[in-house]
């Protein structure tokens, strides 16, 4: 268990993270932190009056002030708009960028030594900007996305094969948006080769579905992106640095030669312990998988470029 984990902004995303993460009781205190006054405050107060009723002796804090998270372990970093119907996640960039830098500041001010777990969006370029505004090293700043992609694409194959999600081993790689890579490959269920359950024609569309995942939600909803699932996933890797699990999740990273990437945050299977992204595992993928990555990689690189010119 962690002392203090911290999670930036009190939407959805932020605030379901809070609760996940004082249910699973992964620190003593959970500390949410908005700019909007009274919005932390109030739900925090409302998360931990769920306390006595769940079984949870994680307290949670609300506040505006980043002072009140000083010394945190690890911090979620959810701050940001989220997309409207027909925009994508690049839309995002200008504004996020400029809020997820000085969020990153602030944590850099107040807890140097912090982890950081970035969800908002877009995400491989948001690991960057507050990678760049901490100053912190690549092993303390990690983007969520993977382990989302890689969630909906395993639901998406459970209720195509009518199996338990659980027996679905699977990872989804490269950036979070339309080029995201689901390795086919390595899709198995219960150690079966999934092409040996699953016609080509169905593989491929739920493919094309999971690379689709966030946009289809976002049409439903039209006011707001996901938030259960993605909550979850970060928690999940909250989880697995916390109880220091040394879990190998796809998670977003700043590479620095593998998969024969270079500067670049992408998606790419993660060894996560105690102190961050201990390891970068690099696997042997088909070409097609290769190619495909390395056009995400340099999909999120021109966005990248935007960042640097602002
Ligand atoms: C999604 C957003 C969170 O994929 O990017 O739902």
């Amino acid at each position: 268990m962690l002392e203090k984990v911290a999670v930036v902004g009190a939407g959805n995303v932020g605030a379901t993270a809070a609760q996940r993460l004082a249910e699973k009781q992964l620190a003593r205190t959970v500390v949410m932190i908005d700019v909007v006054e009274g919005v932390p405050q109030g739900k925090a107060l409302d998360q931990w009056q769920s306390a006595p009723i769940e079984g949870f002796d994680t307290r949670v804090l609300g506040t505006n002030r980043y002072d009140e998270a000083a010394g945190a372990e690890l911090f979620v970093v959810t701050a940001g708009i989220a997309r409207k119907p027909g925009m994508s996640r690049d839309d995002l960039v200008k504004t996020n960028a400029g809020i997820v830098r000085s969020v990153a500041g602030e944590i850099a001010r107040v807890s140097p030594k912090a982890i950081l777990i970035v969800v908002s969006n877009p995400l491989d370029i948001m690991c960057y900007v507050a990678m760049r505004a901490s100053g912190f090293p690549r092993e303390r700043v990690l983007g969520m996305a993977g382990v989302l992609d890689t969630a909906r694409y395993r639901m998406f194959l459970a209720q195509a094969m009518d199996v338990s999600v659980e027996d679905i081993q699977a990872m989804v790689l490269g950036g979070h948006g339309d080029t995201m890579v689901p390795l086919v490959s390595y899709t198995s269920v219960s150690g079966i080769p999934v092409s040996q359950l699953l016609p080509a024609d169905t593989l491929e569309s739920i493919v094309t579905r999971t690379r689709n995942g966030g946009a289809e939600i976002v049409a439903f909803l039209k006011t707001g992106s996901a938030y259960y699932a993605p909550s979850a996933a970060a928690v999940q890797m909250v989880e697995a640095i916390a109880l220091d699990k040394r879990r190998i999740l796809p998670c977003s990273a700043w590479l620095q030669g593998e998969f024969g990437i270079r500067d670049v945050f992408c998606g790419v299977p993660c060894k996560l312990g105690r102190g961050g992204l201990e390891r970068v595992i690099e696997i042997a993928l088909t070409d097609a998988e290769r190619a495909a990555l390395l056009e995400s990689a340099e999909a999120v690189r021109a966005t990248q470029a935007v960042v640097d010119a602002s």
